[in-house]
């Protein structure tokens, strides 16, 4: 079920591999990107740091049940990844999904369309009842994207960012709520 590969119009989420490190490495090492992040994630990046948290951290992650790590790929490119969405249940403080993309990628309604994807597989075939994601409360782009894929506002809670933020909004999605969600769609 970890293996699961989703697609968009636009988009195949392909599960993460080590072959991956090169792309993630060269588009992840950015400010742009990791200065929403909370600020346990190493900044100067290092180089081997993509390889090494794909290695050491995803990949062992994904021996589990409930865990999921896509690239984001678009069809038609040359097939390198330019951003991720992960979930897994409990996953961490950080809530239970995190992603990014690629800056050059932004904007274009990309990561709400993997995230609509994301939520299908999700509620319709693993069957989960909700969950709970997070952001810096800075972070405008972070939090559309939740807004436009069913999220309700919870509340607020603690966590130090890189951009200093010390704040996060909490959001909770259901299953209930996507699926009306859907239907208004
Ligand atoms: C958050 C992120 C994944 C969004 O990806 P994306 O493909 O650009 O998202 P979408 O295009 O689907 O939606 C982004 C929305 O935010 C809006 N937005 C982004 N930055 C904004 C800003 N500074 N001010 C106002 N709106 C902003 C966009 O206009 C769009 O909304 P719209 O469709 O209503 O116009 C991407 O910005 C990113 O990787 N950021 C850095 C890492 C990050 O923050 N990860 C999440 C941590 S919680």
């Amino acid at each position: 079920m970890n293996a699961i590969t989703l697609q968009t119009d636009r988009l195949v989420l392909r599960p993460i591999s080590l072959d991956d490190a090169p792309a993630v490495q060269r588009h992840f090492n950015n400010w742009e990107i990791i200065k929403h992040l909370a600020a346990s994630v190493p900044w100067p990046y290092p180089d081997d740091g993509a390889e090494q948290f794909i290695r050491d951290s995803l990949l062992p992650r994904l021996k589990s049940d409930w865990q999921w790590v896509w690239v984001l790929v678009l069809k038609g490119g040359s097939g390198e990844a330019i951003g991720v969405v992960d979930f897994g249940v409990s996953r961490s403080a950080l809530g239970d999904r995190g992603f990014w993309l690629s800056p050059a990628f932004q904007g274009q309604g990309l990561m709400t369309e993997a995230c609509a994807a994301v939520n299908d597989f999700l509620f319709f075939d693993v069957g989960i009842e909700k969950f709970t994601v997070v952001n810096a409360i800075s972070n405008i782009g972070s939090r559309r994207v939740k807004e436009k894929t069913g999220a309700q506002f919870v509340g607020f809670g603690e966590l130090a960012h890189h951009n200093g933020d010390t704040k996060t909004e909490v959001w909770q999605v259901t299953q209930e709520n996507w699926r009306q969600w859907r239907r208004n769609q």
